[in-house]
């Protein structure tokens, strides 16, 4: 008999808790459950998603399992087997102004790429730190399993301040990309073995061998992502974000056919594509927070009021179960494989072993097994990492030493940034408009 685990989602607040919620439970028998615990800074969020969880557990009939909110990190932590970590430092609110500073400069406004992602890595790394400080206090033999964005970046301040952290970083995108080719051309994920190297959101594909068909089809897939775009999957049916970002996928692939990319290299490969489609006006988190985030208020809404219908109306495709698979992973020693945010350490035999990379790992009970490519990466790849990698890094010692002059460094030498001058006017924006969560830079 497994032991009956404890939850904790850090920033329990989140639109995706139910999502997160939803797969924990459809997984109970692999991921039993006794306890889940919301932590947030924001007790009016916090409160809403308590009903709608609450909700839930009773409506699926998880009557036995505790939920409680709470904004005091003691109580949130202290016996927790399991730490999902979601924050955002600065709220909806603050992605708006990642987004539309930069844009108004005419450079890419992006929630993790670019100088967007730059502002918020400077925001994020804190809030993140905070939450592995607790869980060292308070919960030490605890799994801390992390989507806080962006995550290059906050892995990489983990890493330097917290070596030997229970931590697992990790992105839904690949697994959306694979699900979403997978949809649209025919195929069945589940017979796949990916081969995948590159940073967070910045990419490539180089197999995906199919158990069942016995061969490598990314090569076919490649043929039919230059021919024939892609549809979003069921999951985001009617999100044009989505759409346009995997009609970049096959801009991507005719020009450079040889892999198939994350489509998050847009930002870096066609910018200027990017920033002529951007309403400068209207951005994503615009979209986000009158969609998702008015949606969850609704719910709770909807729960105060005592309405007795169906009120649970979300869907986030695999996001929850990417998350709950390492979870079960660790605790049964699954050893599933994984995309996985790891330090480079020899995976990609020719990259410094410094960076932190997103390469295939299997996750067992002893924790994360990251493979060796063996092959070195071309130098086409390896030229665009070390770029962003040296770049991120500069952003790293820019908030542990205060210094103004290596997050200008960071900002110039961002793959979205043409010059130093316009490096230095978003910048100095950026420090104005995120006084209350940057640390001083001199
Ligand atoms: P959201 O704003 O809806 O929710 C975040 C919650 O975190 C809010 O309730 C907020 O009050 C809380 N919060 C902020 N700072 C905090 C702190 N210091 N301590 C505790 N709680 C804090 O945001 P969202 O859209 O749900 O996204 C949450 C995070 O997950 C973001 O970082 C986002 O980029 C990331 N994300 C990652 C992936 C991935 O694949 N890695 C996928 C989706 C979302
Ligand atoms: C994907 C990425 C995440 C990112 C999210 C944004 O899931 O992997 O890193 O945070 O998309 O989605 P949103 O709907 O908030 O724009
Ligand atoms: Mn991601």
């Amino acid at each position: 008999m497994i032991k009956k685990q404890i939850i904790t989602i850090a920033g329990g607040g989140s639109t995706y808790t139910p999502g997160i919620i939803q797969a924990v439970l459809n997984n109970a028998n692999r991921l039993p459950l006794s306890e889940i615990r919301l932590y947030d800074i924001d007790p009016q969020r916090n409160e809403d998603m308590y009903l709608i969880i609450q909700y839930m557990l009773k409506k699926e009939g998880f009557t036995d399992v505790m939920i409680s909110s709470t904004e005091d990190p003691k109580t949130a932590f202290t016996g927790c087997d399991f730490i999902f970590s979601q924050i955002r430092v600065g709220g909806m609110k603050m992605r708006e102004k990642d987004e539309k500073i930069p844009l108004n400069h005419g450079l890419v406004g992006q929630e993790t790429c670019g100088l967007g992602g730059f502002a918020y890595g400077m925001r994020s790394m804190g809030g993140l730190l905070e939450i592995v400080g607790y869980v060292q206090k308070y919960a030490p033999e605890a799994w801390i399993l992390n989507y806080t964005n962006p995550e290059s970046i906050v892995s990489e301040a983990v890493r330097r301040q917290y070596p030997k952290a229970k931590m697992i970083n990790a992105c839904d995108m690949t697994i959306s990309i694979e699900e979403t080719i997978a949809v649209n051309y025919g195929y069945d994920r589940k017979n796949w073995i990916p081969t995948y190297y590159g940073l967070n959101h910045f990419g490539w594909y180089t197999s995906i061998y199919d158990k069942k068909l016995k061969k490598d089809v990314m090569p076919e897939i490649i043929e039919k992502l230059t021919t024939k775009e892609m549809k979003v999957a069921e999951f985001n049916e009617g999100d044009k974000t989505w759409q346009e970002a995997f009609n970049m996928m096959s801009v991507i692939t005719r020009n450079f056919p040889q892999n198939i990319p994350n489509n998050y290299l847009e930002y870096y490969l066609y910018s200027d594509m990017v920033v002529e489609k951007a309403d400068k006006n209207y951005t994503r988190a615009n979209m986000v927070m009158n969609g998702r985030e008015k949606n969850t208020k609704e719910m709770a809404k909807k729960i105060r009021s005592g309405v007795t219908e169906d009120i649970l109306n979300f869907n986030f495709g695999e996001h929850g179960q990417y998350i709950v698979d390492m979870a079960t992973s660790l605790l049964n020693d699954e050893r599933q494989r994984f995309m996985l945010i790891v330090p480079n350490q020899g995976a990609i035999p020719n990259l410094r072993s410094d960076a932190v990379v997103e390469v295939p790992a299997y996750i067992g009970a002893a924790g994360v097994e990251p493979i060796s490519l063996r092959e070195p990466i071309n130098d086409f790849h390896k030229g665009l990492m070390e770029a962003q990698v040296a770049a991120e890094k500069l952003l790293v010692d820019a908030y542990f030493e205060g210094s103004y002059q290596k997050a200008l460094q960071a900002f110039t030498l961002n793959q979205t940034v043409p010059n130093a001058r316009v490096a230095k006017k978003v910048l100095d924006e950026m420090i104005e408009a995120n006084k209350e969560y940057w640390p001083e830079l001199v």
